[in-house]
């Protein structure tokens, strides 16, 4: 609120200046309550309006003086029916209802009111009452918006039968893997057809390398689908995290396909890490799940994931439906390169196996809580993975800690020896990612190494496999698939086992301390 509780604002962001605008105002009089850089804005509007009458220039003249980000409403006491809104960096987004609209920094928020939607673009700002709507630049210029219809329906916003969206979400798998490959294969020519990925052969020539850029979960997904491209494209691929990305002068140049992968389309590091790489004249490729997302319209093109809402703050369904538009991606740059059709249609064939296999294992659920229960609640675990399966074990460590903040490590198994091995003694679940292929030996001697040790080995494994029960502590069976793909299974109980960690320790599973949906501040 401003001096005289007549402005309120509601901020999104930050307001990087805010310590000379506070100066600024303190020096005309303003009395602050908070240390925040948000009461800024409020008083600072409240300084301008005296001189500009019209709440909507005063806000857009305030935020000409203001560097940073921001999702911003601000209402005024003497105008309670409008409502004044400004982006800037932090996604914005005005539902239009019937006699009533709404606003939120999320459509998830919006689909039990309204399909349809505004997405404020940065630097535009809005006035909004009850029937009506205008959007301006900064400079009181007026913008026609354009109205978009979400095709969320509101049972994906109900935890309908289920506790916690992130159950909900994990038992949505077999559906939402189903969806992302649905309609995207190419008999004919035994390779996948993404819609919204037009590149030809002689385009595909000039690219002589890939950069992945991501956040988190999405960054793990990531590291899978290097995998993926470089075995199925043979083109060089690698990972970046997109918040370290701007910062290391990236070699990239028109000869580079950067692929930014972000379920929200809205993280802040990675939507910088677009611009800079469209700076730089590469070509970018989004791979998002949120329809009309500032990076799924800031990427030169792109595929949507189509899992439909995420809304546990863990996110567990679009990374396996990330996963899968990778795989189609690596197969159909394969199919354009040197993979031949005999292994195209084979990798088809595997593909939609998988949620029936996704299906048996959501079947362990109850194997799975009871390892759980019986077992305690440890202060400490390792993830060990190989391989394409590496990532998974990041991945399995991120939920384990973002939901049920036990502190979780993962690390590539032979690396165990290069130090985490002091770690472990009796105390010490080491969870191994263990299917049957090609490293799988390897991995049973990390896992003796584990034993020798006392550490308590709970094994992710296929039902043939030889030997792992004899030496690991529990073993979560999977059905088998090709190794590529075994990341899509691996990770499902990996999933479960967080989740039942989360609830035998009280969490809240959906909304972790210190986590936010979509990360929108660098
Ligand atoms: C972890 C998690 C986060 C996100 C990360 C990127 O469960 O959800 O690590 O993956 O914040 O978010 P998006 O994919 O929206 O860019």
């Amino acid at each position: 609120m401003d001096c005289e509780n007549k402005i309120a604002v509601v901020h999104n962001g930050i307001i990087e200046n805010y310590k000379v605008l506070k100066k600024n105002l303190q020096n005309e009089g303003h009395q602050f309550r908070t240390d925040t850089d948000t009461e800024v804005l409020a008083h600072l509007i409240e300084e301008i309006h005296k001189k500009i009458d019209d709440l909507h220039k005063a806000v857009n003249e305030s935020l000409k003086l203001v560097e940073g980000t921001y999702g911003l409403v601000v209402l005024s006491k003497e105008e309670p029916d409008k409502l004044i809104v400004a982006r800037k960096g932090s996604p914005l987004v005005i539902g239009v209802g019937e006699n009533e609209n709404f606003i939120a920094s999320d459509v998830a928020a919006l689909v039990v009111h309204t399909k349809n939607v505004i997405y404020l673009k940065d630097n535009e700002t809005a006035e909004v009452t009850a029937d009506s709507f205008s959007v301006k630049t900064l400079a009181n210029n007026f913008v026609e918006p354009v109205i978009k219809e979400i095709d969320w329906d509101i049972s994906m916003i109900e935890k309908g039968d289920f506790d916690y969206f992130m159950q909900k979400e994990i038992f949505e798998q077999t559906d939402s893997i189903s969806n992302a490959f649905r309609g995207r294969f190419n008999a004919n020519l035994n390779t996948a057809r993404l819609g919204g990925v037009n590149l030809k052969p002689e385009q595909l020539e000039n690219i002589d390398q890939i950069v992945i850029i991501a956040c988190g979960t999405s960054w793990h997904a990531g590291l899978i689908g290097e995998y993926m491209i470089e075995s199925m494209a043979r083109i060089p691929a690698k990972v970046q995290y997109a918040s370290e990305f701007r910062y290391r002068e990236p070699i990239i140049n028109h000869r580079t396909l950067v692929i930014s992968i972000s379920q929200s389309g809205e993280t802040a590091d990675t939507l910088a890490a677009v611009r800079e790489a469209k700076e730089k004249g590469a070509r970018v490729m989004g791979i998002t799940n949120v329809i009309g997302s500032t990076i799924a319209r800031e990427t030169d093109f792109g595929s949507y994931i189509h899992a439909g809402a995420e809304i546990g703050v863990a996110s567990t369904k679009a990374f396996t439906s990330q996963l899968t538009v990778l795989f189609l991606l690596g197969w159909m740059l394969g199919r354009m390169r040197m993979l031949t059709p005999e292994i195209g249609a084979k990798y088809a064939e595997e593909l939609i196996k998988i949620p029936e296999k996704v299906e048996e294992i959501l079947s362990y659920d109850d194997h799975i809580k009871e390892l759980v229960t019986s077992n305690g609640i440890p202060t400490n675990a390792l993830y060990l993975g190989r391989g394409i399966n590496y990532p998974v074990a990041l991945e399995g460590a991120l939920k384990l800690k973002e939901i049920s903040y036990i502190h979780a490590e993962g690390y590539p198994a032979a690396e165990m020896k290069h130090g985490p091995i002091a770690l472990i003694d009796e105390n010490m679940p080491v969870v191994f990612i263990a299917p049957n292929d090609f490293v799988y030996d390897k991995i049973l001697t990390n896992i003796e190494e584990v034993k020798a040790r006392k550490g308590k080995v709970i094994a992710i494994a296929n039902k043939d496999s030889k030997g792992i029960e004899d030496i690991a502590d529990s073993v979560i069976y999977i059905p088998k698939t090709i190794s590529l793909l075994s990341p899509l299974l691996t990770v499902i109980p990996l999933q479960l086992l967080a989740y039942h960690y989360a609830i035998a320790k009280n969490c809240n599973v959906d909304q972790p301390r210190n986590l936010a949906k979509s990360v929108t501040v660098e």
